[in-house]
């Protein structure tokens, strides 16, 4: 238990609120602090979420900031504040959208909060983390993006339904953008530390690749009016806990690559040790033609996102 600490979390919606529950739950921090347009909302969610936390004898309490400007001195800020994505509308059409939402609530972030470590989880989450590092003007250890947890999960979950077995002790790997050409890898996954072509075959491999693919469009698919956020949100709240209690564990993440992998100024997930100090290593891993083809093609996507930013003169003025 981390005592002390401050988490902010901005966007207290599906995502955000779940993220700030499973917090609460875990204790990892001693006040969770949400800030959402809609007030009173949030601050509704946040006493639901304290006497939940009293419920289970956790000792933090949850916070509503009125404005950025009560959202003081966190060790974290999570951002999901923006616009989910509804059926028929790619990751990519919230660009603009969610870029201008990212640029004001990061802005305050930077004044309000300096030392924080930023958790991206805005889509396109690639091209939002992107925004958040340029408009922070933190170091690329503190601005992080959340997918590669989330997308990984995914992969684990449909490979234990295609096995019938093996739950708990799947580990599935997946880099790149959150976008549909991520890079799932199966060469790096196993089932208990055996190499998945020796369970399934490549056929079974493949679909289990096209689903994680589209993994987040399949939940969309049944929701309708939003997106995935148990899955999402548990996958942030694990990173927030790696960097409060200093864990040094390895997950995958979206960070600033700068020569990493042969990729410069652009955002993409790899394996990052989690710690105190945000992302404090980035792991390269020898990757063949066909995944490094993959890996670039993802790049590729994002890149084409920054190019329309700047297009837009999006960072003009900074
Ligand atoms: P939601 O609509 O339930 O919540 C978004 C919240 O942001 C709303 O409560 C809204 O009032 C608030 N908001 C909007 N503008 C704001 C501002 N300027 N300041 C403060 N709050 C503001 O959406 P949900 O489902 O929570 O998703 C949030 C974001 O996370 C979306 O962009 C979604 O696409 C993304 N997402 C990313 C994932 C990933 O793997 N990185 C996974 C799931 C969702
Ligand atoms: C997801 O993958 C919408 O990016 C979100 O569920």
């Amino acid at each position: 238990m981390s005592q002390g600490k401050r988490v902010g979390i901005i966007g207290a919606g599906n995502v955000g609120a779940t993220v700030a529950y499973s917090l609460a739950m875990l204790g990892s921090c001693h006040e969770i602090i949400l800030r959402d347009n809609k007030i009173d909302v949030a601050k509704g969610k946040a006493l639901d979420m304290s006497q939940a936390a009293s419920a289970v004898r956790s000792h933090t309490v949850v916070s509503v900031a009125e404005d950025m400007s009560d959202l003081v001195d966190c060790d974290v800020v999570v951002i999901t504040a923006g616009s989910p994505r509804l059926p028929g509308m790619s990751r990519d059409d919230l660009l603009m959208i969610n870029a201008n939402i990212t640029k004001e609530v990061v802005q305050g972030v930077a004044k309000y909060s300096p030392q924080a470590i930023i958790i991206m989880v805005s889509n396109p989450l690639d091209a939002m983390t992107y925004v958040a590092l340029k408009e922070s003007g933190f170091d690329r250890s503190r601005v992080i993006g959340m997918a590669g947890i989330l997308d990984s999960s995914r992969m684990a979950a449909f490979i234990q339904e295609k096995l019938g077995y093996g739950g708990g002790q799947i580990r599935a790997s997946v880099m790149g953008g959150h976008g549909d050409d991520m890079v799932p890898l199966p060469r790096y996954s196993t089932v208990a530390g055996v190499p998945l072509n020796d369970v399934l075959t490549q056929d079974e491999i493949d679909e289990i690749v096209d689903r994680t693919r589209h993994g987040g469009a399949e939940i969309v698919g049944y929701l309708k009016t939003g997106s995935a956020y148990y899955a999402p949100a548990k996958s942030a709240a694990i990173m927030v806990d790696a960097i409060l209690k200093d864990t040094k564990q390895i997950h995958p993440c979206a960070v600033f690559l700068e020569g990493e992998y042969g990729y410069e100024d652009v955002v993409s997930g790899v394996p990052v040790m989690l710690g105190a100090k945000g992302a404090e290593k980035i792991i390269e891993v020898t990757l063949n033609e066909k995944e490094e083809a993959m890996f670039k093609k993802s790049c590729d996507s994002v890149g084409d996102l920054i190019q329309t930013l700047n297009e837009n003169k999006f960072f003009e003025g900074n």
